[in-house]
């Protein structure tokens, strides 16, 4: 398949009004569109076709019990294709759009492909003005995952889209670098009190506790799955974000980290905070050696870490270092992607 590449900036101007029409026509037509979004690039198609929503699976090389994310231009049309509720409506006033994923009760309307066959779908409103406008245009809901293979990680800018899907998909949308970098959030609504958090993200659970009265966090979130347990994400059960090198998360002070990495030095690649540099600098080259950013600012670490992980696993290290992220806030979601990427190897120091 011949892929068209386009470079847009914020869908409405002139020059990107042809393109969104032309990626809007390839929606309604059944085909396949990647295009930026606020978190990381998504593959889109029609959501409420059946035939558009398998050809993402094919694409991605998805396993077909994962289900897709269900993209609505407003909070509104959410009601189109889930039994919406108060709960919803307050989570939609505070956070929508923007980074945040809401399973909600499926309707009929959406394809059983759609879903994996659940009973629930998942709804999000993104806030990218690229990604507005083509849902808008499409006049209809985008399924989309990712737009990375399955089992690598989200694709933060089209340069990996490109790598990964050139030649599977009808068009790529390049809205260059996605804000956040990391997948949205996702929660689950129990009732009008209670949500499960099922993947963290760009909105922290202590924001969602503003909303939330009771917020639980499903174990997946920072831990295994033990043999035999159903996930209560389809998504949490795959292995996700991993480098082809073997990645190790180190659990330390810094200085001890600091020391037991130089020891390591001749064949290790580090991802490091940005004050750390220059401690290494001299016994790891630069091609081995990653920027996280400054060490209090969790956000740059998300933006960086799925590119990082990409750029890591060229270096031909034999193994990837890293500090275990904290839990509070942002670092919630980076410890989530990362002791996956990890396959949850900790070394204790
Ligand atoms: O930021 C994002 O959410 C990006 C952009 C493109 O919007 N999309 C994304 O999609 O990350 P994907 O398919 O890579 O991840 C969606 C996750 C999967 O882990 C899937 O299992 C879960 O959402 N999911 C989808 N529908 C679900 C449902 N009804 N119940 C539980 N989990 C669901
Ligand atoms: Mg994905």
């Amino acid at each position: 398949m011949n892929t068209k590449i386009v470079t847009v900036t914020d869908g409405v101007c002139p020059a990107d009004r042809a393109a969104i029409l032309q990626a809007a026509r390839i929606l309604r037509d059944g085909g396949l569109v990647a295009f930026p979004t606020e978190t990381v690039y998504g593959l889109g198609a029609d959501g409420t076709k059946e035939q558009a929503a398998e050809a993402i699976y094919r694409a991605k090389g998805r396993p077909s019990d994962n289900p897709l994310i269900l993209h609505v231009a407003q909070p509104a049309d959410a009601e189109k294709y889930a039994y919406t509720c108060p709960l919803f409506d307050r989570l939609a006033d505070r956070f929508m759009p923007g980074p945040l994923t809401v399973i909600l009760p499926v309707r009929s309307t959406v394809p059983k492909t759609v879903t994996a066959g659940l009973d629930t779908v998942a709804i999000r409103c993104p806030a990218h003005p690229v990604a507005h406008a083509l849902i808008s245009a499409a006049d209809t809901a985008i399924a989309a995952p990712s737009a990375n293979l399955s089992g690598s990680p989200s694709p933060t800018c089209a340069k990996y889209v490109i790598s990964d899907l050139a030649g599977r998909v009808n068009m790529i949308l390049d809205g260059g670098a996605c804000e956040i970098g990391l997948e949205s959030t996702i929660v689950k609504i129990i009732s009008d009190t209670e949500a499960i958090l099922l993947r963290p993200g760009g909105i922290t659970p202590e924001q969602l506790q503003t909303v939330i009265p009771k917020l639980a966090v499903a174990s997946a979130v920072t831990g295994e799955l033990a043999p035999g347990q159903v996930a209560e994400s389809p998504g949490m059960k795959y292995k996700h974000y991993a480098p082809k090198t073997q990645m190790i998360l180190i659990n330390s002070d810094d200085i001890s980290r600091q020391k037991y990495i130089l020891t390591h030095a001749d064949t290790c690649a580090v991802l490091c905070y940005h004050e750390e540099l220059s401690l290494y600098n001299a016994a790891i080259p630069a091609a081995r050696l990653f920027d996280l950013g400054p060490k209090d600012d969790p956000s740059v670490h998300c933006n960086r870490l799925f590119t990082l992980l990409r750029e890591a696993d060229t270096a031909a290290a034999a193994v990837i270092y890293a500090p275990l992220p904290k839990t509070e806030g942002l670092g919630l979601a980076l410890y989530n992607r990362m002791i996956r990427a990890a396959a949850h190897q900790i070394l204790q120091l």
